[in-house]
């Protein structure tokens, strides 16, 4: 693969960052995964502009590289062929000379640009949007701020590890009795035609994927209900899903070993995972 660091493009094995790297030392970076479908980049626009607010409520300085971020993408498909598939950025506060806990005066450490890509082929025909996935639930025992994409994702990695040992394919993070959203994607119920996702606060991240499929849903006449829902909600609802940037829209088929209506995916979740793929490309 070839990658993107601080301006170069370079064999992935050639690309240095250093040790003193804030994103290392304190996870005092951000990030953006944008996907890539029939070489085009999807919803690129919304991701930078999450980008740039993820900066801002951080106080980074902006890179100069932000400038040109779109055509650091649209190169990185071109060299790495990606058809289908992601790019990762993250954006660092740079190396300062020590470990210290200050963030380094602007100015005296330059920002940690790196962007790689993933090559998923046929990524929008995954099998698993056939089939639906398992959640479960689990406490939310994140940091205060998820509506800025940071790279601090242990908790969500210790999320997909539970599931896992569960049986399940993800987990859906409960605080003070309702559903934040899941490890690493936005959650939906279906009920009497209503889509029902979390309203936007600091407690999750705002997903834009979530915010295309709600504008979608709406314009199809879709009804659409931002609030919050428990579990037990959940699990008498008619369908579920999530959205991200890498599943688009996924049914959820069971939580908690409980099946969500027949237990197959539901028509509401595959009618917006066709119109957000269809609009989207
Ligand atoms: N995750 N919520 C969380 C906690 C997320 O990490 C993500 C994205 C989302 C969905 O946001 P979007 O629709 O903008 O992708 C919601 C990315 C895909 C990741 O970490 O790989």
């Amino acid at each position: 693969r070839t990658v993107y660091v601080n301006g170069d493009y370079l064999p992935e094995n050639e690309a240095k960052v250093s040790i003193f790297d804030r994103g290392f030392l304190m996870a005092d970076g951000v990030y953006e995964v944008t996907s890539v479908l029939g070489a085009k980049l999807i919803d690129f626009d919304g991701h930078f502009a999450r980008l740039q607010r993820s900066l801002d409520e951080l106080e980074m300085p902006h890179p100069a590289a932000l400038d040109s971020l779109l055509e650091v993408h649209r190169e990185l498909v071109r060299l790495n062929e990606i058809e289908d598939g992601m790019i990762y950025l993250q954006i660092t506060r740079g190396a300062p000379d020590d470990r210290d806990f200050a963030f380094p005066d602007p100015g005296t450490t330059a920002p940690t640009v790196v962007l790689f890509t993933q090559n998923k082929p046929g990524m929008a025909d995954s099998p698993a949007a056939k089939t639906g996935i398992k959640v479960i639930s689990i406490a939310d025992q994140r940091w205060g701020r998820r509506d800025i994409k940071t790279v601090q994702l242990l908790y969500p990695s210790m999320g997909k590890m539970m599931a896992k040992a569960a049986g399940a394919d993800d987990a859906w993070m409960v605080e003070d009795g309702v559903v934040t959203e899941g490890t690493s994607n936005n959650a939906y119920i279906v009920k009497g035609g209503t889509i029902i996702t979390r309203h936007l606060g600091n407690e999750i991240l705002h997903g834009i994927t979530r915010a295309a499929v709600l504008r979608f849903a709406r314009e199809a006449q879709m009804k659409v209900e931002e609030r919050a829902f428990s579990i037990a909600e959940a699990q008498g609802a008619d369908e579920a899903f999530i959205t991200s940037a890498s599943t688009f829209v996924m049914p959820v088929v069971e939580i908690d070993g409980t099946k969500i209506g027949s237990g197959v995916p539901g028509t509401v979740a595959a009618r917006l995972r066709d119109i957000y793929l269809d609009e989207s490309r």
